[in-house]
């Protein structure tokens, strides 16, 4: 986690590291920090809090921020309370390096105690400080060049990394190295950028250079940067690619919130998922999935004994929307992992297996961990990613994106939809390859699929008597959500989405489980929200509703439009239009995402940017 921001060029350096970390807050947002250089010396202002808090902290104590070199940072904490001292840029116990690190170092205790003998000092608890005392040590025992020291140091430490370094003595050079952390450089003629990710300098170039794991540029002002295997310092061809985000798709616009704006984007952005993948071939009417990554593999595919699914949070829950979809459509048996299980538990995996990772970011340590795992004992590794060029993405053997655009808000809501969207081609391609799938069920799904972004644009309109139910229940302590089949997913995905924006506990339940054991929380102070849709399991939950209500527990139940029945004997209904049940959690999750957010917004909670979290987890 963690953002990190530099520049170095002919313009002034803070209006773009300060501006440039604030859209880099979805990475962590507990303290920040900045230091800008002018000739031989540097200021730096660090503060617990936001990159706001930051700016502020500027204002009032009057820090000379003049320079046309500098570098930033925003903190997810990993070691360390969230505090000043703690906040990046680190500096040498001689003043001289400065520096700002993504990622963890985990052999920072050893070195740490081989500093410590050599007399270096320490005022935080961080493992950055460890590594750029580390560099400073290296640096002035063997006079070497900074370059050298930071190879030589990089080389030393077990751990992930994206690291920007300056020596105030010569700060018309930045040191940028990468391991595991993402790590993005803008490029004009004469000036770099360097950010987490391209966001934060798409206004000022379109040239990007993505560092990969291992590499280091060494960047000069007004000269060519300089690329390098942090290995072995062989030089490298640096590929610089054309960005081609949009602006306005990470502008907040009308909305109040980037989850609000998301969660009604979601119409267009699963329109992204499947333009160019669901094609009608006019002459025959016959529908036809056409995905690179899956039509370049279609042997592998056939043959595949198992298929396992690989992600955490809502990808996971993705997943587990996957193996209904994959096992019904291919009859390939499929398991689903926690990307941080599977990793440490030695799995059987053979070489005819497929490993599925689904990852928004692309960026999750633990999948992204997993996902080598996997490729190390042979198995073939399809990836599900959203953001294009993501180390997830570049990692596997095949894969597709979704192109659900950039998704700001912590929470996860049009990346999620745009997940099932890919799983549900991906079954139905699978399922048709291996002529498994029933013929009108596979073209009556591909025409109801057309039909979802205009389904879901009419759920979106029942926004506003979601606000009216979460006004009644926004001080509860606890939510149960019930779903069945399918649908049990979308139960757990719409607890967690209350559980991380509203901080309200949430838990999801498949509703006939109800009665093991989490029936003894019901009494009339606990809504139950209750995914009651016309499917097979209809009966089934009619009967679980009526035991809750035996309980006096309050319920809120998602129904289709036509039903009647259960209209009467629940508290509240919300309305969502028909679907087949193989679709259905395309829908059902829609409501889910509007009750969170208007709970955490009634509760004043910051929606963007809960407590405690980040937008991606890239530490394990
Ligand atoms: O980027 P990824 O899909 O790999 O992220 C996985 C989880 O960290 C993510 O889904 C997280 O659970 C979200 N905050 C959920 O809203």
């Amino acid at each position: 986690m963690c953002g990190i921001i530099g520049y170095i060029g002919y313009k002034e350096a803070y209006p773009f590291l300060v501006n440039g970390l604030k859209k880099l807050e979805y990475r962590g947002y507990d303290s920040s920090g900045i230091a800008v250089f002018c000739e031989n010396k540097y200021s730096i202002c660090k503060t617990k809090g936001s990159v706001s808090e930051l700016e502020k902290k500027i204002f009032l104590s009057n820090t000379n921020m003049k320079g046309t070199v500098g570098i930033g940072h925003t903190r997810w904490a990993t070691h360390g309370i969230p505090d000043d001292i703690n906040a990046h840029p680190h500096v040498s116990n001689s003043n001289e390096l400065i520096m700002i690190h993504n990622g963890i170092i985990e052999n920072y205790h050893a070195i740490k105690i081989i500093l410590l003998e050599n007399g270096f000092t320490f005022k935080s608890e961080t493992d950055t400080e460890v590594l750029v005392n580390l560099i400073e040590y290296i640096k002035k025992e063997n006079k070497f060049s900074l370059e050298k020291a930071v190879r030589i140091s990089l080389n030393e430490i077990i751990g992930a990394y994206s690291i920007a370094i300056i020596d105030k003595y010569n700060p018309e050079t930045i040191i940028v190295a990468k391991l595991g952390s993402p790590i993005a450089l803008g490029i004009n003629e004469k000036e770099f950028f360097i950010s987490s990710d391209p966001i934060p300098f798409i206004n000022y170039t379109k040239n990007v250079l993505y560092l990969k794991d291992g590499e280091m540029a060494i960047i000069k002002k007004n000269k060519k940067l300089d690329l390098r295997k942090i290995i072995d310092n062989h030089k490298l061809n640096p590929i610089i690619e054309k960005l081609k985000i949009n602006l306005k798709e990470i502008e907040k616009g009308k909305y109040k919130y980037f989850m609000l704006k998301e969660i009604y984007e979601q119409p267009k952005s699963i329109l992204n998922t499947l333009r160019g993948r669901l094609l009608i071939q006019n002459k025959k009417k016959e529908i036809i999935i056409s995905i690179d990554g899956i039509d370049s593999n279609k042997n592998v595919f056939i043959n595949a004994k198992c298929i396992t699914i690989i992600a955490c949070g809502s990808s996971w829950h993705a997943s587990l929307i996957g193996e209904y979809l994959l096992e019904k459509f291919t009859r390939i048996p499929v398991e689903v992992e926690y990307a941080s299980e599977f990793r440490y538990r030695n799995p059987i995996i053979d070489k005819k297996d497929i490993i599925i990772v689904i990852s928004q970011s692309g960026e999750t340590a633990d999948t992204l961990s997993a996902l080598k795992l996997a490729k190390e004992k042979g198995a073939f590794v399809f990836g599900i990613c959203n953001v294009v060029g993501s180390s997830i993405a570049r990692n596997v053997n095949a894969g597709v994106y979704t192109h659900a655009g950039p998704e700001i808000g912590v929470a996860s809501t049009k990346s999620f939809t745009a997940q099932i969207t890919v799983l549900i081609l991906l079954a139905l391609k699978i399922g048709k390859y291996k002529s498994v799938i029933d013929k009108t069920l596979y073209k009556n799904l591909c025409r109801e699929l057309i039909c979802i972004p205009k389904k879901i644009y009419n759920t979106l309109k029942i926004d506003k008597h979601i606000k009216k139910i979460s006004h009644i229940y926004y001080k509860v302590n606890n939510f149960l959500y019930l779903g069945r089949g399918i649908n049990f997913p979308v139960a757990l995905e719409g607890s967690l989405k209350l559980k991380e924006i509203s901080y309200i506990h949430a838990e999801g339940y498949p509703a006939a489980e109800m009665k093991h054991g989490p029936i003894a929380l019901v009494d009339e102070k606990t809504p139950i929200v209750i995914i009651a849709i016309k499917d097979r399991y209809y009966e089934k939950i009619i009967a679980n509703i009526q035991e809750i209500k035996a309980r006096k527990g309050k319920i809120i139940a998602i129904i289709n439009e036509e039903d009647i029945q259960i209209r009467m004997l629940v508290d509240h209904v919300i309305k969502i239009p028909k679907i087949s049940e193989e679709l259905s959690p395309l829908i059902t999750i829609i409501p889910l995402q509007l009750l969170a957010y208007q709970i955490a917004d009634i509760c004043g909670k910051n929606v963007d940017k809960p407590r405690n979290l980040a937008k991606s987890v890239t530490v394990e």
